[in-house]
């Protein structure tokens, strides 16, 4: 029998940032596109969360599959652009953490270098341990990533603001899918609460409708056709075509998507 690597390959994806290869579940961490791209478009900018930072004092994201890290990164880098950066929780959860040679082969481009990735990213690799695992970044930033699976990882301890629901797709990370994980994400969030996603397949929206979440569709990025912004209250999604959440819950029930 031939056996899967351990450990996630680096390859390079079109904007010249890197990503990982997982044998494990047969599939890239991002768009081929562009990892980076990708990050900011889908998590930061669709998302709403860009034109948040300079109003609010306190914001908490949950993030599901910290992966390489980068969108804690991007946060970092956002923050200290600021003017008025807000105090940021920034939770998140990984039940396969890299090694630290791997994360040593990160390449972000150099326009993330003031953020100190390239030896920030090996530091946090090499300190976690299983359990929640915290450290403080800077005054305003703390990371608080649990290293094991989400089923198994407490509630954040503060509502969350922004969910970026980011594991592998439906087909392969089936288990991050369910109306039981996105009840519970709608369980721990907070009244204005949204959540971004890459993934545009009705299943995955319907699974987010029978959890709670109003959900509407949005432009994808870099050759995606569509991806998914959910909220908690429907006047969060703006003008974006929603999806019609009674329909799709039924289907779901019948077990249209089974
Ligand atoms: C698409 S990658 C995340 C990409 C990441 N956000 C980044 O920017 O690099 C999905 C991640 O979810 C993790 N994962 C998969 N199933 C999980 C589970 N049940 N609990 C916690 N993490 C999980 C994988 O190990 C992987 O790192």
């Amino acid at each position: 029998m031939e056996s899967v690597p351990d450990q996630p390959i680096v390859s390079k994806t079109k904007d010249g940032s890197t990503t990982l290869y997982s044998a494990r579940f047969d599939q890239h961490y991002h768009n081929p596109n562009g990892a980076v791209s990708e990050s900011r478009i889908v998590f930061f900018e669709t998302s709403g969360l860009l034109d948040d930072l300079p109003q609010k004092e306190q914001l908490n994201i949950f993030e599901m599959g910290f992966g390489t890290g980068l969108n804690l990164i991007l946060l970092k880098d956002y923050l200290e652009k600021s003017v008025h950066p807000p105090r940021v929780t920034f939770y998140s959860v990984e039940a396969f953490p890299v090694d630290v040679l791997t994360a040593q082969g990160f390449d972000f481009g150099d326009e993330l270098n003031q953020t100190g990735y390239r030896e920030l990213l090996p530091q946090i690799f090499e300190k976690v341990k299983p359990g929640l695992n915290t450290f403080h970044l800077n005054d305003y930033l703390t990371l608080q990533l649990f290293i094991g699976r989400f089923e198994e990882m407490p509630d954040p301890d503060q509502p969350t603001h922004y969910i970026f629901h980011d594991p592998f797709s439906p087909e392969v990370n089936e288990e991050l899918w369910t109306p039981d994980v996105f009840t519970r994400l709608h369980s721990f969030s907070a009244k204005s609460a949204k959540l971004a996603t890459y993934c545009a397949a009705s299943k995955a929206r319907a699974a987010m409708a029978v959890g709670g979440w109003k959900v509407a569709k949005a432009p994808g990025a870099l050759g995606k056709r569509e991806m998914t912004l959910a909220a908690v209250d429907e006047k969060a999604l703006g003008s974006l075509k929603r999806v019609n959440e009674q329909r799709l819950t039924e289907r779901y029930r019948k077990g249209d998507f089974d």
